[in-house]
């Protein structure tokens, strides 16, 4: 019998681990908050009141709390006990009136979601899909779950990102500057190590194939830098200004797109 792909187990103890401090060392930061919004300013286009969509590792509940107060029905998941756990803390405390489902259930079960009604789209952000061994197979599963000319947004760590090389190597830290490279590294979470992959947006493209067709890809966080630079950055809040200026100038460049710490692609769900 072909055992059933479900997520890495040190990735869920990873992020159960991290989930009551995500909000304060990532949703809250600087650096968090200006590559959200990044993300947020394409959602809030792709998504209309009234749709229904499907979260993929919803972390803990930041954007479907903002889908949901744009009066999109969400239904989250997550791998994470502890982050859906907390994001319905949130939603409880936030949003309790708001049309949003968290569920824990990994990536690579996602075929066996239930819901109600058909899903309008599928969207997910901040790397979730980079602990995801195999994308065709995420690909044939989320298929089944929206009709042609449905959206499926996503939000991957790049695999070559300009300010993380820069900044490791100012550092003396040749091995993590490149750690991306290659297209897998064994990432530190916590003391739990975990297997990240990095996918170029071509490989993308071909995992996503022929189901999805790529629509658009923006980059974000292109000279607004990692999340670990918060400590710096936190001393030049009017230099986080003018990268995130110079991001929203560059984000749709070919060449700048795919240099950032995240890329954001929009797929169509199209007939085969
Ligand atoms: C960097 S966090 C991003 C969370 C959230 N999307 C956000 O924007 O803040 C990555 C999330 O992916 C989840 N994750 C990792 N592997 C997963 C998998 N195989 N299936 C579902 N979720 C997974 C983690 O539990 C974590 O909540």
């Amino acid at each position: 019998m072909i055992p059933m792909a479900t997520a890495q187990p040190q990735a869920i103890l990873a992020f159960d681990q991290l989930a009551r401090r995500y909000d304060d060392l990532f949703t809250r930061s600087l650096i968090g908050r200006a590559q959200r919004n990044a993300v947020w300013r394409v959602i809030a286009q792709a998504f209309r009141s009234g749709d229904h969509i499907l979260e993929l590792n919803c972390g803990t509940g930041e954007d479907a709390l903002f889908l949901a107060g744009k009066g999109v029905s969400v239904v989250a998941c997550d791998a994470s006990e502890q982050m859906i756990e907390y994001a319905q803390q949130r939603l409880r405390t936030e949003a309790p009136t708001t049309s949003v489902k968290f569920a824990q259930l990994p990536i690579e079960q996602i075929a066996e979601i239930r819901t109600e009604s058909a899903f309008d789209g599928v969207f997910s952000n901040f790397s979730g899909l980079n602990c995801v061994a195999d994308l065709s197979q995420t690909a044939e599963n989320l298929a089944t779950l929206i009709p042609p000319g449905a959206p499926l947004i996503i939000c991957l760590s790049t695999r070559f990102c300009i300010s993380e090389i820069i900044w490791f190597l100012i550092h003396g830290r040749p091995h993590e500057a490149f750690r991306r490279c290659s297209g897998h590294a064994a990432a530190k979470v916590g003391e739990f190590v975990v297997d990240v992959y990095y996918p170029t947006l071509r490989q993308l493209q071909k995992s996503f194939s022929p189901a999805f067709v790529m629509r658009s890809c923006v980059g974000i966080g292109i000279t607004v830098p990692p999340s670990y630079v918060e400590p710096w950055i936190r001393k030049f809040p009017n230099l986080l200004h003018v990268m995130d200026t110079i991001d929203k100038a560059l984000s749709a460049c070919p060449g700048f797109r795919v240099i950032g710490d995240h890329m954001l692609i929009s797929f169509e769900r199209v007939q085969v």
